[in-house]
This record gives C-alpha cells, sequence and structure tokens, in this order.
C-alpha cells in the first residue's frame, strides 16, 4: 500500500495540534483546518496557544514546511487523508452533540477526492462513524463510503501534560468500514505512530474508547467514596491508596479530588448511556459515578465550612482564595473544572471569591459559566479568610504556606509546607 504524503488534521486543539506535529515529524505535509483564526495565525507565525505544549515544537515543523494551518475548506482537495479532531460535548439536556462532528462533514464533503481516507478521532458512541457521519458524508459528496472513498475510526487517547507517553507512543486502536478502510488506516498511523491494533469494525473502536474513559470515571467515583467513609472511620484514604498501591497485580490507584474535570471523563460516559437506551438498556455503573463525583463539590464546600467554623466564621462574608482553575495538574484547560463549580457554590453562599492559576491567568469564554469570562489570576496572600487548593499545579505543591495563618483546605492532598491551620477534604 503507497504512503501517505499530504493530510488534513480538522480540529486544532488539543487533541489535533499534537496530532499534526506528530505527523509532521514523521515526514507527513500536514495542513492543519480549524475555524478560529487565532489559531491558524498562531501556527502559520509559530506560535503556540497551549500552555503545556512549547511554541518551538510548532516553528520547528512550519519553518520545515511540513505543517500549515487554514480556514480554507477547499484545500481538502489536495489531501489523501482527513482526520477528524473537533469536540463532542453534551448539549443543554446532557446528550451527546454531534453538530462539530456532522458540520465538519458538511465542509469537507464538497472536497472529498476519490480514494481519500477519512478517519474520526473524537470521543463518540458506537455508530457514530458508520450511521451518522458515514450519512453525512456520502450525501453531501455522492461518493460512496468503502468504494469512493474510505472511512475509519481511532479514538485519540493523548494525555496532555503527561510526560511518559506521547502521541508517538500510546497505541493506536483502529477499526474501519471495510478491510481496506482498515489497511490504509493502519498505514496512514503507522507512518507517524509505534504501535496499532487493529478491531473489528469501527462501533468496536468507538466502545473501546468509551470503556478507557468509563472506567477512569467509576474507579475516581470509587476513591472518592472511600474518602468520605473513611474518613468517618479515621483512617486516611491517601495512606490506604498508597500501601494498595504496593501490590503489583490486580490493583491501579486513582485518586480523589473535588469532582470531575476536563472535557472526556464528566462527559463521554454519557453518550454511552444515551446509546444504551436505544437498546433498552440501563448503564448503571455510569450513572452512579456521575451521581458521586457531581456531589464532590458539596463535600469539598463542607469542609470550607468546618474550617472557618473553627476560626468563628462563616462562608457567608469571608474572603476566599483557591488555588488552581484548570481542571489538572499543570495544564490550562479549564474546561468542565470543579473550581468553577466551587466558586459559584461559595459566591451563593456569600463568600468573594477570588482565583490564582499560573496557566490561566485570565478565565476564558466558558458555556456554563459565562459569568467568569474574564475574571483574573490574582497572588497568593496571606490575606484571605480561608484557601482551597483545587488543583495540584507542581508549583503549589511546592509553595511555603507554612507561616501563613489562614486555614487551608487542600482538596488534592498535595501540600508539602502546611500551615498550622491544614484540612483536608
Ligand atoms: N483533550 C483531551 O485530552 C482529549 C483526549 C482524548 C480524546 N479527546 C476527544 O477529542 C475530541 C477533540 O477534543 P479537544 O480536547 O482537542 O477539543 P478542543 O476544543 O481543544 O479542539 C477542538 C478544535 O476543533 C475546532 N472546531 C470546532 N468545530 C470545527 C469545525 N466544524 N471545523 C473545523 N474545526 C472545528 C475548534 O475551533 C477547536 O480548535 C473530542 O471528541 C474529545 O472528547 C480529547
Amino acid at each position: 500500500m503507497s504512503k501517505f504524503s499530504k493530510i488534513s488534521v480538522v480540529g486544532l486543539g488539543y487533541v489535533g495540534l499534537p496530532l499534526s506535529l506528530q505527523f509532521a515529524r514523521s515526514g507527513v505535509s500536514v495542513i492543519g483546518f480549524d475555524l478560529d483564526q487565532q489559531k491558524i495565525d498562531s501556527i502559520n507565525s509559530g506560535k503556540t496557544y497551549l500552555k503545556h505544549f512549547p511554541s518551538e515544537s510548532i516553528a520547528e515543523q512550519v519553518n520545515a514546511g511540513r505543517f500549515e494551518a487554514t480556514i480554507d475548506p477547499s484545500r481538502m482537495s489536495e489531501v489523501d487523508a482527513i482526520l477528524i479532531c473537533v469536540p463532542t460535548p453534551l448539549d443543554d439536556h446532557r446528550d451527546p452533540d454531534l453538530s462539530f462532528v456532522l458540520d465538519t462533514a458538511r465542509t469537507i464533503a464538497p472536497h472529498l477526492e476519490k480514494g481519500v481516507l477519512v478517519a474520526l478521532e473524537s470521543t463518540t458512541f458506537p455508530g457514530t462513524t458508520e450511521d451518522e457521519l458515514r450519512t453525512v458524508l456520502e450525501e453531501v459528496s455522492g461518493m460512496k463510503a468503502g468504494i469512493d472513498f474510505h472511512l475509519a475510526y481511532s479514538p485519540e487517547r493523548e494525555d496532555p501534560g503527561r510526560d511518559d507517553a506521547s502521541v508517538k507512543t500510546i497505541p493506536k486502536v483502529i477499526g474501519g468500514l471495510t478491510p481496506k478502510c482498515v489497511a490504509l488506516a493502519e498505514t496512514l498511523y503507522g507512518q507517524a505512530l509505534d504501535k496499532i491494533h487493529l478491531v473489528s469494525s469501527c462501533r468496536a473502536a468507538e466502545a473501546t474508547k468509551l470503556l478507557e474513559n468509563i472506567f477512569r470515571s467509576v474507579n475516581i467515583a470509587l476513591v472518592n467514596e472511600l474518602k468520605v467513609v473513611y474518613e468517618a472511620m479515621g483512617i486516611d484514604v491517601h495512606e490506604v491508596i498508597d500501601a494498595a498501591a504496593t501490590k503489583p497485580f490486580g490493583f491501579m490507584a486513582f485518586r480523589p479530588g473535588p469532582g470531575l474535570g476536563g472535557h472526556c471523563i464528566p462527559i463521554d460516559p454519557f453518550y454511552l448511556t444515551w446509546k444504551a437506551r436505544e437498546f433498552g438498556k440501563h448503564t448503571r455503573f455510569i450513572e452512579l459515578a456521575g451521581e458521586i463525583n457531581t456531589a464532590m463539590p458539596d463535600y469539598v464546600i463542607s469542609k470550607v465550612a468546618d474550617a472557618l467554623n473553627y476560626e468563628g466564621k462563616s462562608i457567608k462574608g469571608s474572603n476566599i482564595l483557591i488555588l488552581g482553575l484548570a481542571y489538572k495538574a499543570n495544564v490550562d484547560d479549564c474546561r468542565e473544572s470543579p473550581s468553577f463549580v466551587l466558586m459559584e457554590k461559595l459566591e451563593a453562599k456569600g463568600a468573594t471569591v477570588e482565583y490564582n492559576d499560573p496557566f490561566v491567568p485570565t478565565v476564558p469564554p466558558t458555556r456554563e459559566h459565562a459569568h467568569f469570562t474574564g475574571k483574573q489570576s490574582v497572588d497568593i496572600e496571606n490575606t484571605y479568610d480561608l484557601i482551597l487548593i483545587s488543583t495540584d499545579h507542581a508549583e503549589y505543591k511546592t509553595f511555603d504556606f507554612s507561616s501563613y495563618s489562614c486555614p487551608l483546605v487542600d482538596s488534592r492532598n498535595c501540600i508539602q509546607n502546611k500551615p498550622v491551620k491544614y484540612f483536608r477534604a
């Protein structure tokens, strides 16, 4: 099978940008396509827009002529393959919102050349590629999937900020519409990635990604529940997890926290819940995990109230500093971050809330928490009634709080230099 020389990556976010760069580094020419003109300009001038991602890695590929970005969809007619990495959120009713995927299909279909491979990478429910994406591509292009063009699904497993695995080294699961589709996708990804794992269909590949994220959601819920139960028994859940993690088999450590965040774990499991209903099936583990995880901010708030109470204060009227807006350590991604929920709940109880986050100097626009847009990160100072750790950024772990007089509530068990009034949540 002949090699791919030029591809397009649609959606240049947390997934699409590193994927584009990995193909470019492997000698494949990449045309990145996005609707966001700022991202396009940023890439073409060799600058990053993701804090954990250095500008040099973009500039190197742009200057070598292997990577460029555009908002012109007609450029798709130049490529041998199109990889789709657009968002798959939930809508206002918490049902799957495939509008970004299907809009992309409508955009690229008029420019599809015969023989092109289209691969969807966005996380989604089983059947999306073969039913939803395929239908729109066929209708708009007038071509037949599996005959005139080829179709595959390969879930992205990117974990932004992780050092011990990269797009290149994380094995890639691939399912295709036909054996030819699979073979083409295997050739394409094999040009840039170390390891490929083929499955029998697009549906199996879609279901694989959901299993991975449901696994995380359920296990995080489990340790969140155990945290509350063990605390009532006077047992430190972190000590217990550390001890259990010494077992060389049959256990994987998950850590409790203030609630789920990010574009994946709080959302993706519900793609399966929605699809399962069509088959008259219920996803009880997913629902229960969702229930436990969404209750965690209330648990943290109760700890904040307790800590203030020791001071003879209430949440109402207190000045509270939240440390960390990003949903996880050392990245600038604050989508679905529990920090927003904590800020809202504390404000609703009458507190004045500020935040600090070295990765998020200004709150970006969000659909659910629009009223925080533009709020600015402030300095960490010993002038608040209480400090609440919501994200375990490296900077906070080593920050010297030992001389601080206000209570510090740590929902991540991460502070090394603790103040006298230190509380875990
Ligand atoms: N972020 C992660 O860690 C991660 C990991 C694995 C899988 N995923 C999945 O990958 C997909 C993308 O996630 P992400 O985090 O990269 O999202 P993102 O929001 O960071 O990036 C998506 C990009 O797509 C662009 N876009 C939206 N509609 C478009 C359209 N019609 N045409 C062209 N561009 C369009 C947006 O402007 C944005 O730049 C989602 O399905 C997500 O669940 C994400």
